[in-house]
């Protein structure tokens, strides 16, 4: 029987029982004519964090080791997690004689290192030595961990896409059964470890070819996992780039030098080791005041994949 509706109060009442909405009347908009600045641009200083993490270090026990990180989330109101929409950034101390047990999970990550020799990380079975300026992919579902056999903390960034997973739902995550991988090998990463001697030599070469936001930058893998995209740029001291904005969500690590990004209006100092974000759609330009080379990780693949990717530059 249907019931009688004859009033706009009664109309409300009936959808609204039924768990639904009009659309001429929602709360918030569904469609908006471009992107909203949701996300805030935001920064953080490894300076700031260094201290925290080595005082993490004596109070936080090895057993807890592979989670002894910092997440930054981002300062948006009521955010407890991601940098950006659909990623997340994190600082991590491993220090000597300390082990990251072996686990996986649906998220793809990735590492650079800051400070410190002698970790390694094993993925899959393949032992791979983790230096400064180095940058390590662990892609979906491979066994990873780490462990420091050298005598120096080991600093380094994690990026990853968990906030993707978390808004899709295909999170699974498994610890290893035997702790660590029993057997791994010996290896100089293969496709899955960027040297930084090697990204230096590319970058080197790139010189000359200007980039609408660096001033040369080499793509790390292509892309370096299916939601990530990596770039090392470099910019030369005093040589402003042009502004530029994207859909795609933009955090970078600063890997040597200092500088200045604007973003949307807020400018924002930077030096070795520091995180800044970009929003997706954000404006944003930068400027060295010594030569400087950043890593940029976004996830322009996911925008790319299905259509969404649009940028501008000026
Ligand atoms: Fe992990």
């Amino acid at each position: 029987m249907v019931a009688q509706i004859g009033s706009l109060e009664d109309l409300y009442a009936a959808f609204t029982g039924l768990n639904m909405e009009g659309g001429w009347h929602r709360l918030r908009p569904a469609l908006w004519r471009e992107p909203a600045a949701n996300f805030l641009p935001a920064q953080w200083r490894y300076i700031e964090v260094k201290p925290i993490l080595a005082a993490a270090g004596l109070l936080i026990g090895t057993d807890k080791a592979e989670r002894r990180n910092l997440t930054m989330f981002n300062p948006v109101e009521g955010n407890i997690y991601p940098t950006v929409r659909t990623m997340v950034a994190a600082y991590q101390l491993v220090k000597p004689g300390e082990v990251a047990r072996a686990h996986r999970h649906t998220a793809n990550a990735l590492r650079l290192i800051l400070e410190g020799n002698g970790t390694y990380t094993v993925v899959d079975g393949a032992r791979v030595e983790m230096r400064p300026g180095d940058v390590l992919l662990t892609p979906n579902w491979t066994w990873h961990s780490h462990d420091n056999v050298g005598a120096e903390d080991c600093y380094w960034m994690d990026f990853l896409d968990v906030p993707l997973v978390h808004l899709l739902e295909p999170m699974f995550f498994e610890p290893h059964p035997d702790g660590l991988e029993k057997q791994s090998v010996p290896s100089d990463g293969g496709t899955l470890a960027f040297r930084w001697e090697d990204t230096l030599a590319r970058l080197e070469a790139d010189q000359g070819n200007d980039h609408a936001d660096a001033h040369a930058s080499v793509q790390l893998g292509d892309p370096a996992l299916n939601t990530i995209r990596l770039d090392m740029q470099q910019l030369d001291a005093g040589r402003p780039t042009g502004v530029c904005r994207t859909t795609a969500n933009i955090i970078y690590a600063v890997v040597r030098g200092s500088g200045r990004t604007e973003i949307d209006g807020q400018s924002i100092d930077w030096n070795f080791g520091d995180t800044v974000c970009v929003p997706a759609w954000r404006p944003y330009s930068h400027l060295a005041n010594e030569d400087a080379v950043l890593l940029k990780v976004s996830d322009a693949p996911v925008m790319d994949a299905f259509g969404w990717l649009r940028t501008q530059a000026g």
